[in-house]
């Protein structure tokens, strides 16, 4: 949602990685994102014009002696447009000259001309990432508000290994994004989100667990960043890329995440539990793998912590967190049983989700939830992505921040 409608200029400089600008262009305009692409000379030596201009609908600039339009100059008019300016892939030679305040192309001449905030994603050959005089020009820059974007680690052009990569489409999106929120509604505070399965151990090779993907929790976590949040992602075992500029921590069991939640409650504003949390766990971790036997086998469980019960039983004492949010999965009576957790485990919030249909809930892209708070009538919205879910729901908790902290 924050991309829709966000002005974003794209500058493109010369290296390998260039095609990898187009990706990032077309994910940037399906996410509804305006882009105006700026490319020096060295980077047409790559890839044309053409691709990023099919993709952005939108010509692309290059010479800093056209017009825009009859009397726009293309730099003025980009600079003031930009409400973003991202430089993916940046050279080592325009990260110098964006250092040392150069205007010698269209794209220094933007950088020199906007106020809007500068994304880097560096890419270039190992050797020249780790010269000190790039990493002087990349600390100055850093110093002045930059945010600066990978580069990742692997194989190189040159066929070597180490730092250089231009970072991934994910994270240049992640690094957008949470740039673009920076002032959101819930700027400043300090958002904790749980998420996936957690997993009881049985012995070496075996464990008990549930059918969450994290997906759920995941978005809200990316959400929250958009929307200005300081946010910790405590997340049991899940298949997902970690997600840009959240804190991540990773637990296994149901008793590590209560002790991370604990851990992190006296700086938490707003904790949301999507975590699938195991109610039970194996009486006993067996050493070594269990062999089978002729006979069945007879698993003894006892009760792991409710850790929301343990919040808001701290919450008292601690006066924080001043928001929490649950989540019900149910398969039957899926109102009741929701009003019944939100009342017992003194929540301002919960989201119930019908975890019967195979639609929607567990490891599937959709949701199908009804929010219920403590005052007011059940909400329930239609089937729609957990994106989607997630960006309803912290709508509904930045309106509960508002009126908290007026
Ligand atoms: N939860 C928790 N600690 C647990 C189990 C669940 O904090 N040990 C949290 C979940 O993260 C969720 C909410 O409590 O936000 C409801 O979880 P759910 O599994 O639906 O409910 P339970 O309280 O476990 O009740 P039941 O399984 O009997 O329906």
């Amino acid at each position: 949602m924050i991309l829709q409608g966000a002005d974003i200029v794209l500058g493109v400089t010369g290296g390998i990685a260039c095609y990898k600008a187009v990706d990032l262009a077309s994910k940037l305009v399906q996410a509804g994102a305006c882009v105006d692409v700026i490319m020096t000379e060295a980077a047409c030596k790559f890839v044309t014009p053409l691709p990023f201009q099919t993709i952005t609908k939108r010509p692309v600039s290059v010479d800093m002696f056209q017009l825009l339009r009859e009397t726009d100059m293309a730099h003025i008019s980009l600079a003031a447009r930009a409400e973003v300016l991202v430089i993916a892939p940046a050279t080592a030679n325009t990260i110098a000259k964006l250092a040392h305040g150069l205007a010698d192309n269209l794209l220094t001449s933007t950088a020199l001309a906007t106020t809007a905030p500068l994304i880097i994603a560096p890419a270039m050959d190992a050797d020249m990432w780790a010269h000190p005089m790039t990493q002087a020009n990349v600390e100055a820059l850093r110093r002045r508000g930059a945010v600066i974007v990978g580069p990742a680690e692997g194989r190189l052009a040159s066929g070597r290994m180490g730092a250089g990569r231009l970072a991934s489409t994910e994270e240049i999106l992640g690094a957008i994004r949470q740039t673009l929120g920076r002032q959101g509604p819930l700027a400043g505070v300090r958002l904790v989100v749980t998420a996936g399965g957690t997993q009881e151990p049985l012995d070496p090779v075996r464990h008990l667990t549930n059918r969450s993907s994290g997906r759920m929790g995941y978005a809200v976590a990316e959400v929250a960043r958009d929307y200005g949040a300081q946010v910790t992602l405590i997340s049991a075992p899940a298949a997902l890329p970690p997600v840009y500029g959240v804190e991540m921590v990773q637990v296994r069991t149901a008793a590590d995440m209560h002790q991370a939640v604990m851990t992190h409650l006296p700086q938490t504003d707003v904790l949301i539990m999507a975590a699938a949390v195991a109610d039970y766990r194996p009486a006993s971790v067996a050493e070594h793998k269990i062999k089978k036997g002729e006979g069945g086998l007879v698993l003894t469980l006892e009760r792991t912590v409710d850790i929301l019960a343990a919040v808001a039983e701290a919450r008292s004492t601690l006066g924080k967190p001043q928001i929490v949010v649950g989540f019900a999965a149910e398969t039957e009576n899926l109102l009741a049983n929701a009003r019944q957790k939100l009342e017992k485990k003194r929540l301002d919030l919960i989201v119930a989700n019908d975890v019967s249909s195979s639609d929607s809930g567990f490891a599937v892209p959709d949701n199908r939830v009804t929010f219920l708070s403590s005052e007011g009538e059940p909400e329930p919205l239609p089937l729609m992505p957990k994106e989607e879910v997630a960006e309803q729901l912290l709508q509904r908790v930045a309106a509960l921040w508002r009126k908290k902290h007026g």
